[in-house]
């Protein structure tokens, strides 16, 4: 998978970042009705973006699982509409838990694609935002800033993360609410033509919506984002190499089992992230490494070959030495 094209913006300066919305070309804003679940999947091409959520991300066998009930659900919308059955107009925001880097953004990313197809939002670009997004540090300024991220996202998807951020029980006078009240009413009266989605920490989550009811109410499906374990993080390595055209020299795989074992006992573990971010650091020392042989004809082997010491040399063994 290549990397992201959205960013999250990280500071209150930063505007959000979001996808172009998708060629119009590629999918019509209303799918022509077909007669059968695999006419509309194939008019629609959901399919496609089912077997690549399958086929790129390891693990997460229960969010797949999800993503395909509520493509089903979608789907079956349709071929209602298509027969003059009524519909519900289903409610479709969501909230996506788990912890940092569990593969959250990435699926709300797939997620926006499958809406767009099916017709259910008019553009499929997605948002991404983060509190200070939304949020203004000066009275009257929380409106304007929340609703035009809303103009940015309307027609795709908004996708919050941290979200538990915009409620600060401890500050009673937060501007975070306003924000809240703003984005309960577009939920409501603009559902179709806006998904919101939800991201954070379970826990987080959990008492956030505990504290706000309304919202909470208005998400129509939960979706729990389990941590990798260690044979997964370490397939995740080996997919993301090989998407760069690296692969492993000898004991390099085993000295990564290693290094990811210590690794997620350490602070600010961050599951794939933390994983892309050592791959990273080993690309990093592997050029430095070249770089050090400044005679050498490099084959094409040396160029696309992370060592075991290129990963050894992390300070997460030093820590353990
Ligand atoms: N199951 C997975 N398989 C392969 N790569 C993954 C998987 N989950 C996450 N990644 C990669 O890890 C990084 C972090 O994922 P992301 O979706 O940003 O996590 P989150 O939003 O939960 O913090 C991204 O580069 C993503 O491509
Ligand atoms: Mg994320």
């Amino acid at each position: 998978m290549n990397r992201p094209l959205y960013a999250i913006p990280g500071s209150s300066a930063a505007a959000p970042v979001s996808t172009p919305a998708p060629a119009s070309a590629a999918a019509p804003p209303n799918v022509p009705p077909g007669r059968t679940v695999a006419e509309v999947l194939a008019q629609s091409q959901v399919e496609a973006v089912l077997d690549e959520l399958e086929r790129d991300l390891v693990g997460l066998a229960p969010v797949k699982q999800r993503v395909r009930d509520i493509a089903a659900l979608l789907v079956v919308d349709r071929l209602r509409t298509a027969q003059g059955l009524p519909t519900a107009n289903p409610s479709l925001h969501m909230c996506f838990t788990g912890n940092p880097g569990t593969g959250k953004t990435t699926v709300a990313l797939r997620m926006a694609q499958i809406l767009h197809r099916l017709g259910y939002v008019r553009q499929g670009q997605m948002v991404a935002v983060t509190r200070d997004d939304l949020v203004g540090s000066y009275i009257g300024h929380t409106g304007p800033k929340t609703k035009e991220v809303l103009k940015k996202a309307m027609g795709g998807v908004l996708f919050i993360d941290e979200a538990y951020t915009l409620y600060r029980p401890e500050n009673e006078r937060d501007y975070g609410q306003e924000a809240i009240e703003i984005l309960l009413q577009v939920m409501e009266n603009q559902r179709d033509d806006l998904v919101v989605i939800l991201a954070g920490y379970a826990d987080r989550m959990d008492s956030f919506f505990r504290c706000n009811p309304g919202l909470s109410s208005r998400i129509a499906h939960h979706l729990g984002f389990p941590d990798y374990s260690q044979a997964e993080l370490l397939q995740i390595a080996e997919r993301m190499l090989a998407q760069l055209q690296y692969g492993f020299g000898p004991g390099a795989r085993e000295a990564l089992a290693q290094y990811l074992e210590l690794r997620v006992q350490q602070p600010h573990f961050a599951n794939a992230r933390s994983v892309r971010n050592a791959l990273d650091r080993a690309r990093l020392r592997q050029a430095s490494r070249l770089f050090g042989e400044r005679d050498r004809a490099l084959s094409r082997d040396d160029l696309s070959t992370i060592t075991q010491a290129d990963i050894r040399a992390s300070r997460v063994f030093a820590a353990n030495a």
